[in-house]
């Protein structure tokens, strides 16, 4: 589809739902469905980074996720691992910088490894960033910026009388501008705890289909529904 004329987002935010369903109801293990997903994730953000969209981000692992199996959890984590070359590869290919968002603790040596080579291979890419949060959740990102805050305060570096909202952003795991669309595949609506903060006037879309499946003609069909929304921000337009 052409979006040269459509009015576009600028950071497009990913819930990466519906994959264990689509691996269930063809008959596969949970597994097969996060290794699908993952592929379906490289195409996708190809496509949307190719249509000038700058920010995209994804939530592939919540803070709660590891109430999962300890099988289920540890292919995910591996995923990370055991593609880290193609990871790289495609971040080259498409010129794009890659981070990651979430809590350090809970991970072991060899993900935070593939991470930081992830974010040190990738940084010197400017026009398309890829915010990936894994082991992410909305409320301790509130958290972890508060005490960051709190101690910049008590040490002198920050006037509180200066926070705002610009400020406090720049205290949460990335500086980033808001969500403009929020689009959790699989048909749940709900936010799960993703990017409280940035979701704040976002518009929500939520498609039934299953992460897997979600193709590029989808993101057309989100984008249009989008280009539809009025969006207000608390504000009326008294022309209309
Ligand atoms: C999303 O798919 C990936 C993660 C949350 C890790 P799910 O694994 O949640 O798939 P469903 O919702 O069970 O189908
Ligand atoms: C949200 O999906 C987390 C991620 C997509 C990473 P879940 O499948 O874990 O969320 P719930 O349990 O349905 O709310
Ligand atoms: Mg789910």
């Amino acid at each position: 589809m052409d979006y040269s004329k459509l009015k576009i987002p600028t950071h497009v935010a990913f819930i990466v739902d519906g994959n264990g369903r689509w691996a269930t109801e063809k008959g596969k293990i949970r597994s097969e469905g996060h290794k699908q997903g993952f592929l379906n994730l490289k195409k996708l953000t190809a496509y949307i980074f190719s249509k000038n969209i700058k920010y995209i981000s994804a939530y592939l692992f919540s803070t709660e996720n590891f109430k999962r199996s300890e099988k289920e959890v540890s292919f995910i984590m591996n995923l990370l691992t055991n593609q880290l070359k193609d990871i790289l590869n495609f971040c080259h290919e498409n010129q794009i910088k890659a981070f990651f968002s979430g809590r350090k603790e809970n991970l072991s040596k060899n993900v935070l490894k593939a991470m930081k080579e992830i974010e040190d291979e990738t940084k010197k890419y400017k026009n398309r960033i890829f915010n990936i949060c894994f082991n992410y959740g909305g409320h301790t990102e509130i958290i972890d910026a508060t005490k960051k805050i709190v101690k910049d305060v008590q040490n002198g570096n920050l006037d509180i009388n200066t926070l705002d909202e610009n400020i406090f952003n720049k205290y949460l795991y990335q500086d980033l501008p808001p969500v403009d669309l929020m689009i959790r595949t699989s048909g749940e609506q709900r936010l799960s705890n993703f990017m409280l903060w940035q979701n704040s006037y976002a518009e929500f879309y939520f498609p039934k289909t299953y992460f897997p499946d979600f193709d590029e003609n989808e993101f057309d069909k989100a984008i249009l529904e989008y280009t539809k929304r009025d969006r207000r921000f608390g504000g009326i337009d008294y022309e209309n």
